[in-house]
């Protein structure tokens, strides 16, 4: 979910509003707005988008009051209707909350307090909550402040919430406990959210909560901060934003998704800056070189993701055996933190997370780190959770990544892994100086590769064309890019609804060839380097049950294009390198397919790009 809140001397509305499109990554079930007009709390929510609800919020909200607060939802508990969508607001009409998370123990509590004579009109926890915080801010009498704090000592669950009170009008209360909340200082007003894009063209400063933190945020007195367990003051902690509003509007293109993809050449290299210095044959990142022992001295590498990020540590680990000879395992965060795992304090784990907020691998390090492990971590987002968490980490630095499918956070994780593998392998003599310098020029040459990539858009359109109404596809690599067979079957699951599975190619004789009539569209990764041969036989064995083949194959390749219907190129590179140049392809497939099918490309159903529940 999302949330924002403001308080100051604007208009609160078209605020909230905008700034809950910007959160729409995060969900998109339903939306709902609470709005103070001086006397009372004015309420708008559906079930459906941000848009939805300025369709209706038309009607209800009249009021320019300058203290609200709006959400989007993912759903979690309660199906997405209109009364389940937040703001929530307590018994007596006074509070009015919004929440992003899950309050676990919220039966026991809902029972209690239905027993005080409660009564909730929606299934969700956080009506449970709000109702938990007056009951608690009448029984000791204190201010809304400290009914929050005390009420949240008695809460199991994640949890960012922003409150208000009707007679406190000059003030909002936001506490955090596993999802992500940022408040924005400005002159004279504040913003809360779950991430600073809201805010960002009205204010640089920022100040972000820390798990059990609990905010006070009045136009009366400066901002309080305090532990939520103790009650101890925090001292807040002001950054200045990086962030810009052009990184985080769609630039003319009509999908942030397509922005992004076509954004790859330009985020590698903003992921190589500083850190690759081709002529000196320098691999800098202070994260690796700051700990260069324990690096060495691991017994094995564990890397912990989800999604897409959990494909690029797939990659990775091929990468890493390859040139660091350092074993890895890649694990799906959500499976390897329930399963009694096996680690020491000579393991590093590695977290890949573009959003750096997903709970599931949240959980993982601080396993990892409960078991003595060095956890490394690889985020897009600057400054966020598993960011700060981490022991260590390099970001990919690709910029925001705003469509729920991930594009340039995959090539950005795959290439900061890649530095890194390269950097370990020279420093433990596995890679040797002619070769370390070798992948160093080539590495150098692959945004342009990428670039080149691109050049394929028009013939992939018409490629897409002739199979959107497909019900199945196939998608077929080895070795490295086995992985990315994987990527691009989730790529086209998530944006198109079409069914599609990944499969190492030499397996598919072992079950999917069941599938393959000529119905059946099959996507194949056949470049040069690894396995070519192999990887011919296997398009052959395809054909022979007639399936349809769509190839990605190298510039000027013969053998293949005799072979299958279509053929996509791609710039030869080393074959480790390869998945930064295989993939483009196939994310340009499943977005054209999504667009021809009339998809919401950027907002895929009950999809959410920052899952910050488990
Ligand atoms: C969600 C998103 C995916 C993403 C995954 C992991 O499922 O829709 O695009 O790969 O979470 O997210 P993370 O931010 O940890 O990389």
């Amino acid at each position: 979910c999302g949330i924002v809140g403001y308080i100051g001397y604007r208009e609160a509305y078209p605020i909230i509003i905008k700034g809950l499109q910007r959160l729409e990554y995060r969900g998109y079930d339903s939306a709902g707005v609470a709005l103070y007009d001086g006397v009372d709390i004015k309420l708008s929510k559906t079930k459906g988008k941000v848009a939805d609800l300025q369709a209706r919020a038309e009607n209800e909200i009249t009021t320019n009051g300058s203290l609200g607060i709006g959400h989007t939802r993912w759903a979690t508990h309660g199906v997405p209707n209109d009364i389940n969508s937040h703001p929530h607001v307590s018994n007596s009409g006074d509070l009015v909350i919004i929440h992003n998370g899950i309050i676990e123990n919220y039966d026991p509590l809902k029972k209690e307090l239905t027993k005080r004579g409660y009564t909730f009109q929606s299934d969700t926890d956080t009506e449970v909550l709000i109702n938990l915080i007056e009951d608690v801010k009448k029984n000791e009498g204190v201010k809304l402040g400290k009914a929050v704090r005390l009420a949240l000592t008695q809460v199991v669950g994640a949890y960012a919430i922003a409150v208000f009170d009707k007679n406190r009008p000059h003030e909002i209360v936001a506490a955090r406990m596993g999802s992500p909340l940022a408040i924005g200082v400005g002159e004279g007003e504040f913003f809360v959210a779950s991430d600073a894009s809201p805010f960002i063209e009205y204010t640089n400063n920022a100040v972000y909560l820390e798990d059990e933190e609990i905010a006070v945020i009045s136009l009366q007195k400066e901002l309080k901060i305090r532990k939520i367990s103790d009650d101890s003051l925090v001292q807040p902690y002001i950054q200045e934003l990086q962030l810009n509003l052009e990184q985080i509007e769609k630039g003319g293109y009509e999908h942030f998704m397509l922005k992004e993809i076509h954004e790859q050449p330009n985020a590698v290299i903003d992921t190589y800056r500083g850190r690759m210095l081709v002529n000196e044959g320098i691999i800098r990142m202070a994260g690796v070189d700051d700990h260069i022992e324990k690096f060495l001295n691991a017994n094995r590498i564990i890397i912990v993701a989800c999604g897409t990020s959990w494909h690029a540590g797939l990659v990775a680990e091929y990468i890493f055996e390859d040139l660091a000879r350092i074993p890895v395992e890649v694990e799906y965060a959500s499976e390897f933190r329930y399963r009694n795992p096996i680690i020491t304090d000579k393991d590093i784990v590695i977290a890949i997370s573009q959003s750096g907020e997903t709970a599931d691998t949240r959980a993982a390090i601080q396993l990892a780190k409960e078991k003595g492990a060095f956890v490394f971590g690889v985020c897009n987002v600057v400054g966020s959770t598993i960011s700060r968490e981490s022991d260590a980490g390099a970001y990919t630095h690709a910029g925001p990544e705003i469509g729920v499918a991930s594009t340039k956070a995959f090539t950005t994780q795959i290439t900061v892994l890649t530095l890194m593998a390269l950097k370990l392998g020279k420093a433990n003599g596995n890679v040797s100086a002619s070769d370390y310098h070798m992948h160093l020029q080539e590495l150098a040459l692959i945004p342009e590769k990428i670039k080149a990539s691109l050049t394929s858009d028009a013939h992939i359109q018409a490629i897409s064309d002739i199979y959107k109404d497909s019900a199945n596809f196939l998608y077929l690599g080895r070795g490295f890019n086995f992985p990315v067979a994987l990527e691009g079957a989730l790529k086209l699951k998530e944006i198109s609804y079409i069914h599609a599975e990944g499969y190492p190619a030499a397996e598919m004789k072992h079950g999917p060839i069941a599938l393959i009539d000529e119905q059946m569209p099959v996507v194949v990764i056949a470049t040069k380097r690894g396995h070519y041969e192999k990887v011919v036989s296997n398009i052959q064995e395809i054909k022979s049950r007639s399936g349809k083949i769509i190839a990605i194959v190298n510039e000027g390749d013969v053998h293949v294009k005799e072979l299958a219907d279509h053929v996509i190129e791609v710039p030869d590179t080393l074959e480790l390198l390869s998945p930064l140049l295989t993939t483009i392809p196939l994310q340009l497939l499943s977005y054209h397919i999504a667009v021809m099918r009339d998809c919401n490309v950027d907002q895929p159903r009950n999809l959410a790009k920052s899952v910050t529940v488990e």
